[in-house]
């Protein structure tokens, strides 16, 4: 009997073990790790709801279509109000909703599940402490056939491999715990790895860089010419904490990655996640000969530069250190893709703005000056003048972007 007694407590008890929103240390810690999943990002509210940071409604771009966020207030009708933390779980590690429904995974389950059953708690626990908020979302965008949700089930099966982030016991603490926030709650990998066609990572490739909503996300592995394999551990804190190094800014996807997220997390934690990418394997291709300074199309290029962007970024392409970025020695100007070069030089740019780097100098458009085979002539020679060597840029790339730019997405 007293056994019997002792388990109905300890049943009673469990769910309130594990989330406790009166449990503050698990509230504080549920709060830093929404910022370091950046749930923020995506699960704000759209403009016109009763503003909170976690309601829901905002377009997520996928290979599909839009995807809206869900509202993940404890709101009972339109929320996760009704969720227990078991419910919660399932979702970050099986992407399937209390019902059994399957989640997109425009949603980042494939990498939250990696993340331990304590840390999922505490984000729960967290996320019962903020005001409900009554938004109805409109979940099911996608067109016919992605709109059915078990579609989700094969998709799974090919490409999702469910479970926590095992240590590797022959690095270090710090390298292991970079692998977690980078491979679990920070899923850089959803815009770095690049995606096969159904929108899977391809993990052969993983921090290879792909181009994303217009953008490069470029790589950020081990690769000394295009990745961060020649930034000191201290230059990627700085750009995770700042959105800036002394030669570059963060911009477009990735200045609300550091606006969220990485500025508010951990210098510890910076380091750890920079030790981890810098030992990546060094992925990508690898650099073509530079184009010959006195090619046809060098010097095209170089006479545009010198009218165009030399006051800015000088003639030797240096640009000034902390105020205009660099560009030589900056894998931006030698990523495989370009979309995002031509896209700064046809709408001009305006990076992060963070508390440590409040002022975003801004660089202005020339997409009213420059035609499609001027842009492409510039940018050819960019990315391969003072050292720099990359594939010369088809002007059919400059004009899909600059289709894109004017169409939106
Ligand atoms: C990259 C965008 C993105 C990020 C980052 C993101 N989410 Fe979501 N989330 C979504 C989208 C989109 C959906 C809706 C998916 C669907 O309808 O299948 C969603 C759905 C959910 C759901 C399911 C709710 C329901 O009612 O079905 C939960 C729970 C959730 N997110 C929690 C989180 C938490 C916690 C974080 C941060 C740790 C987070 N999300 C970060 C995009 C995101
Ligand atoms: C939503 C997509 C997205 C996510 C998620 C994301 N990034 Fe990025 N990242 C980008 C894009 C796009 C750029 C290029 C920014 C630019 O051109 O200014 C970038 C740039 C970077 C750079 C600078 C590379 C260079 O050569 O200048 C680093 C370092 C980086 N990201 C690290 C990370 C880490 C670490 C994470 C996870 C915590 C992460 N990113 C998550 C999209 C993303
Ligand atoms: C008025 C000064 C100015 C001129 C002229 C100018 N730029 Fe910029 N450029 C900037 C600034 C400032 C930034 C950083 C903007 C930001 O990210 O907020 C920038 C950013 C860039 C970037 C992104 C670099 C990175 O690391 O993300 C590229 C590429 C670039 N410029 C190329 C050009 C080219 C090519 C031209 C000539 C067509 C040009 N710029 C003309 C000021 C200028």
């Amino acid at each position: 009997m007293r056994a019997l007694l002792l388990l109905a407590a300890l049943l009673l008890s469990a769910p309130a073990a594990r989330a406790d929103n009166q449990d503050w240390t698990q509230v504080a810690r549920g709060r830093y790790l929404a910022v370091v999943g950046d749930c923020v990002a995506c699960h704000k509210a759209t403009e016109g709801v009763a503003a909170s940071d976690y309601a829901g409604g905002r377009p997520i771009e996928t290979p599909f279509g839009m995807i809206n966020a869900a509202n993940i207030t404890p709101d009972v009708e339109t929320g996760i109000g009704r969720w227990t933390p078991d419910d919660f779980a399932q979702a970050m590690r099986e992407g399937r909703r209390p019902d059994g429904a399957h989640l997109y995974p425009a949603f980042p389950y494939p990498w939250y599940t990696r993340m331990s059953r304590q840390d999922m708690d505490a984000i729960f626990a967290f996320l019962r402490t903020i005001p409900p908020v009554r938004h109805a979302v409109n979940r099911n965008t996608l067109p016919f056939p992605f709109r059915i949700r078990a579609a989700m089930i094969g998709w799974n099966m090919l490409f999702f491999t469910p479970g926590e982030l095992r240590p590797d016991p022959a690095k270090s603490e710090e390298w292991n715990r970079g692998a977690y926030l980078v491979e679990g709650p920070g899923h850089c990998g959803v815009c770095h790895t690049p995606m096969n066609a159904l929108g899977g990572s391809r993990s052969s490739e993983a921090f290879a860089g792909q181009s994303l909503q217009g953008w490069i996300a470029p790589n950020i592995g081990g690769n000394e010419a295009l990745g961060v394999g020649a930034w000191g551990v201290d230059d990627v804190v700085q750009y995770l904490r700042t959105g800036a190094t002394a030669w570059t800014r963060a911009s477009g996807p990735m200045a609300e990655v550091v606006e969220y997220s990485t500025s508010g997390m951990t210098e510890a934690d910076l380091r750890a996640i920079a030790v981890y990418l810098k030992d990546r394997p060094p992925r990508g291709p690898a650099p073509p000969a530079p184009l010959a300074a006195d090619a046809p199309r060098m010097r095209a290029g170089e006479a545009l530069y010198i009218d165009n962007c030399a006051a800015c970024h000088r003639r030797d392409g240096a640009g000034v250190a902390g105020m205009i970025p660099s560009l030589k020695d900056n894998q931006i100007t030698v990523q495989p893709g370009v979309e995002t070069l031509a896209r700064v030089v046809l709408t001009g740019v305006r990076s992060a703005a963070t508390d440590l780097e409040p002022t975003a100098p801004g660089m202005p458009s020339f997409g009213w000056r420059l035609d499609d085979q001027q842009v492409a002539d510039l940018l050819s020679y960019v990315r391969n003048a003072w050292g720099n060597a990359a594939p010369e840029v088809d002007v059919s790339l400059v004009r899909q972007q600059r289709e894109r730019l004017t169409r939106g997405p």
